[in-house]
C-alpha cells in the first residue's frame, strides 16, 4: 500500500462542498471587482523565487521544494503566486499601455514547512495582484476585496484586519540601522535564528514567536515611527480610504511580512479561533518587484488567502456548505429502463440527480435517499408508470404527490 507524502493531503467527500462554495465566490467576486484570471506555471526557475521573495527569507532558505532538473536547471515548485505572476507580467510585457491591470489566481502552492493543523506542504491560495497604480485608493480597494471575500464566505465576523506600513527603500535602511543597534544590545537573549537575522533580515526578529525574542522585540523601535514623508502620507491615505469604505482595522506596528518584496502597506486577516496559524489571508504593496525581476518601474499590490485554513475556520465556525443533491431517483429492476431515461433527462436540465445502483427494496432506497440529503425523491414504480406518472416526495416536509411524467420537469423547476 502506498501512503501520501508527509504534509500532503487528499481532499474529498463532504469536505469538497466547502471548497466548491469557496471556489464559486472566488470566481464571481474577483470578476465583479474587475480582475481577470491568471494561470501561471506550478514550476518555475528557482531564481524567480530567490530574486522575487528574497534569498534570506524562510520560504526560500528553508521551505522551497527545489531540485535540479535533468538538464541542470535549478527549478522550484511555486511557494506562492506573486513572484510567478510578476515574472509573467515582465515576460509578457503586460505593463505596456495605461490603466491598472488586475489579475487573480487560485491553485496549489508548496512549502516544506513543519506540518501541523493549518500548515500543509501543499496548500491552496486564492490571490489577486493589481498592477500599474501607486494610489492608496488601490490599497483600500484590494483590502476591501479581501474583506468582502470573507463576508461572502460567511465568516467575516470571525476575522480582524491588521495593517502596517513597512516603509520604502528611502526610509527603511535608516530604520533598519536603528533596529540593529537596538537588538545588538540584547543579542544574548535572542534565539539562534534571530542572532543570524540580526545581520541578514533584522525586521524578521520583530515577529519571531520564541518568547525571549518576543520580549526583547516588544520595546524595539517600530517602522511607523520612522516613515519618510511620502510613506507617511500614503499610510494616512490608506487608513482614510478604509474608513470611508466602512472597513474596520487595527494598526499593528510589529507586523512584518515573511517575504522581502513588500513596501509601504502590509496587511493580514487574523482569526482568534485557532491557537496557531491564525493568519487566513495576507498581502501588501510591492512597488519594486517588477523592476527587480527585469521589468520597468511598475507598482503592484495584492493578497493571498490560504484556502485550507479558511475551510478549517468555516468548519470550526459551524457553517455548513455541503453540496446537496436535488433529486434522488428511486427505481426497481422492472422499471429500470424508464428510470434511467428519466435520470438522463433530469441531469440534462442540470439538476443534481443520483440513484441506488443496487436497485434495492423501497425501504433501503429511501434510507439511501435520506442519507444523500436530496431535496426531492422521485419514485419510478410499476404502478405509477402504468399511469404515465411518478411519485414526487418533498424530503423537507414529507409531502407526497402523484405527478404526470409530462409535467414533472415543470413542477420540479418551480420547486428547485
Ligand atoms: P503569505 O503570507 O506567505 O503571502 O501567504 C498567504 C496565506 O497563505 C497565509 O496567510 C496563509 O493563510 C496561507 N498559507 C501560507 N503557508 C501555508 C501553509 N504552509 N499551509 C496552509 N496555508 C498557508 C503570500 O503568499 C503572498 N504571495 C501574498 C501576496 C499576494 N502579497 C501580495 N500579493
Amino acid at each position: 500500500m502506498f501512503r501520501k507524502i508527509r504534509g500532503f493531503r487528499d481532499i474529498y467527500g463532504e469536505e469538497i462542498g466547502y471548497w466548491r462554495k469557496i471556489e464559486e465566490v472566488i470566481y464571481s467576486l474577483s470578476e465583479s471587482f474587475g480582475y481577470s484570471e491568471y494561470k501561471m506555471p506550478v514550476l518555475e526557475k528557482a531564481e524567480v523565487f530567490d530574486r522575487g521573495i528574497g534569498s534570506t527569507t524562510d520560504i526560500v532558505e528553508k521551505e522551497m521544494f527545489a531540485f535540479e532538473d535533468r538538464n541542470g536547471d535549478l527549478l522550484a515548485l511555486r511557494p506562492e503566486g506573486t513572484a510567478g505572476v510578476v515574472r509573467g507580467v515582465v515576460e509578457n510585457k503586460l505593463y505596456a499601455g495605461s490603466g491598472v491591470k488586475k489579475y487573480y489566481y487560485y491553485g496549489p502552492m508548496f512549502r516544506r514547512e513543519r506540518p501541523q493543523k493549518g500548515r500543509y506542504r501543499q496548500f491552496y491560495q486564492y490571490g489577486v495582484e493589481a498592477f500599474g497604480s501607486a494610489s492608496p485608493i488601490v490599497d483600500a480597494e484590494v483590502i476591501q476585496l479581501l474583506c468582502t471575500f470573507f463576508d461572502k464566505c460567511g465568516i467575516g465576523e470571525f476575522l480582524r484586519l491588521e495593517i502596517n506600513s513597512i516603509g520604502c527603500p528611502e526610509c527603511r535602511p535608516g530604520y533598519k540601522n536603528k533596529l540593529i543597534e537596538y537588538f545588538s544590545k540584547y543579542e544574548n537573549e535572542l534565539c539562534e535564528d534571530c542572532k543570524r537575522r540580526l545581520s541578514t533580515n533584522p525586521l524578521r526578529i520583530l515577529d519571531c514567536k520564541v518568547p525571549g525574542c518576543k520580549k526583547v522585540a516588544s520595546d524595539a523601535p517600530v517602522m511607523i515611527d520612522y516613515l519618510c514623508s511620502e510613506c507617511r502620507k500614503h499610510f494616512d491615505s490608506v487608513k482614510y480610504y478604509l474608513e470611508i469604505s466602512g472597513i474596520n482595522y487595527d494598526v499593528n506596528p510589529f507586523m512584518v511580512r515573511g517575504l522581502d518584496y513588500y513596501v509601504r502597506t502590509a496587511f493580514e486577516m487574523i482569526t482568534d479561533k485557532f491557537e496557531a496559524n491564525s493568519t487566513v489571508g495576507a498581502g501588501g504593496r510591492y512597488d519594486g518587484l517588477v523592476k527587480q525581476l527585469g521589468g520597468p518601474d511598475y507598482p503592484g499590490i495584492g493578497f493571498a488567502v490560504g484556502i485550507d485554513r479558511l475551510v478549517n475556520l468555516i468548519k470550526e465556525a459551524g457553517l455548513t456548505y455541503e453540496e446537496t443533491l436535488d433529486i434522488f431517483l428511486v427505481m426497481f429492476p422492472e422499471t429500470v429502463d424508464a428510470g434511467l431515461k428519466l435520470l438522463k433527462s433530469l441531469r440534462d436540465e442540470n439538476w443534481g440527480v443520483d440513484m441506488d445502483f443496487e436497485l434495492g427494496s423501497m425501504k433501503s432506497q429511501m434510507k439511501k435517499a435520506n442519507r444523500s440529503q436530496a431535496s426531492y425523491v422521485v419514485i419510478v414504480g410499476e404502478e405509477e408508470l402504468g399511469k404515465n406518472a411518478v411519485t414526487l416526495k418533498n424530503m423537507t416536509d414529507g409531502e407526497q404527490q402523484l405527478v404526470l411524467l409530462d409535467e414533472l420537469k415543470n413542477i420540479l423547476s418551480q420547486k428547485l
